[in-house]
């Protein structure tokens, strides 16, 4: 039984995003909260006639559905306790979003309080769940988190994940317009380092099956990749940023993580993690210099398994954009773990 709860659940992300956890046969429970309309977006969901499916090639035995549960909660009356009790995967996308001229990292001031809050609230109710953050600056609020768990004495690094699917959505679609590819996730093309602009790193000489990028058109795509978001946030005029290519890009990562918990083998996907508490993380941790880094990682059951070390395959150009990539998030990373220490 998987219990799926969204914080920040009535927002631009959020809404769209249960939406497809309530409609996924994989989530048994979905759980929402926010701190305003949750109640009516509950209702409207509660309305869909989606079931849960226990998938036989999941696991063994006959197809069993069962109806699912739907619950939504404002902050009064231990709305955050009720929502999160029980919970397996949480996934964040509480805060505010960009306006035109911001970057992720003008959200911090705001953003950073809500996703400590938020994560004390995981510690004291679902210590166990698996933590998917999506609020910006991902950078900063993955260690924020990372380090509210660890004084609550329940950090578990595999549990803990910064959603950079996005990226890698927008690397498949984007290589689309040149390589023609009819089905563009077919192609696998890993992106590493962070969340924002040029820490986000498209390794496209890495791309299976492998693509043919002309010279010319290969920088112009990289900075599209990497600055693809502002496309969004422009296009909407200060009404906000990506939400809906966003929450399928959350969604399709939360399903990856609940099919590997149910036992999926061979699933592998870029997240931002704690690389000391991954295998395979302390020499990425070394080769980058610093902790945090999305690489691509085995999950499996217990959470984030294995980070694969593929820097030693990038190419020269590539090693150039991790060297802009590691600069930027040292300082971000910083930013989020003195937040914690030293709250402003
Ligand atoms: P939004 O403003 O539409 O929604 C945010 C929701 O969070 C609102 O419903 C608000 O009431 C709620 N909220 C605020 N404080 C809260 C609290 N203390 N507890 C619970 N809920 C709270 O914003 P949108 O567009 O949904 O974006 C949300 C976040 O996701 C932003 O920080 C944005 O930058 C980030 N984002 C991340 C991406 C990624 O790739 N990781 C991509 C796009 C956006």
């Amino acid at each position: 039984m998987v219990k799926a709860v969204v914080l920040g659940a009535s927002g631009g992300i959020g809404q769209p995003l249960s939406l497809l956890l309530k409609a996924s046969p994989l989530v048994d429970e979905l759980s929402l909260y926010d701190v305003v309309n949750t109640p009516g977006v509950t209702a409207d969901l509660s309305h869909i006639s989606s079931i849960a499916v226990r998938a036989p090639e999941i696991i063994q035995g006959p197809v069993a559905k069962r109806q699912q549960k739907i619950t939504g909660y404002l902050p009064a009356e231990d709305g955050l306790k009720k929502a999160l009790t029980g919970a397996d995967v949480v996934l964040i996308p509480a805060g505010i979003p960009r306006k035109p001229g911001m970057t992720r990292d003008d959200l911090f001031k705001i953003n950073a309080g809500i996703v400590r809050d938020l994560v004390k609230g995981i510690a004291e109710y679902s210590p166990k769940a698996f933590i998917l953050v999506i609020s910006n600056p991902v950078n900063s609020t993955v260690p924020i988190a990372a380090e509210v768990m660890k004084q609550a004495g329940v950090f578990d690094p595999k549990r803990l994940f910064g959603v950079t699917t996005l990226d890698v959505v927008r690397a498949e679609t984007f290589v689309q317009d040149i390589t023609g590819e009819k089905d563009p996730s077919k192609t696998v093309i890993p992106v590493i380092g962070g969340h924002s602009g040029e820490t986000i790193v498209p390794l496209f000489s890495l791309a299976k099956p492998a693509v043919k990028i002309p010279a010319e058109k290969l920088a112009p795509l990289i900075k599209r990749v990497q600055f693809g978001g502002d496309e969004v946030v422009e296009a909407k005029g200060g009404a906000g940023s990506a939400t809906l290519s966003m929450a399928y890009a959350g969604f399709r990562f939360a399903e990856k993580v609940i099919k590997a918990v149910k036992g999926e083998k061979g699933i592998v996907e870029p997240t931002f993690v704690y690389l000391p508490g991954v295998t395979g993380g302390d020499e990425i941790a070394k080769e980058t210099g610093v902790d945090y880094f999305s690489v691509p990682v085995e999950l499996g059951p217990s959470g984030a398994e294995k980070a694969t070390n593929i820097l030693p395959n990038v190419d020269d150009e590539e090693k150039k954009l991790l060297e802009a990539c590691k600069t930027g998030l040292k300082g971000s990373i910083e930013k989020g773990v003195e937040f914690v220490h030293n709250p402003p």
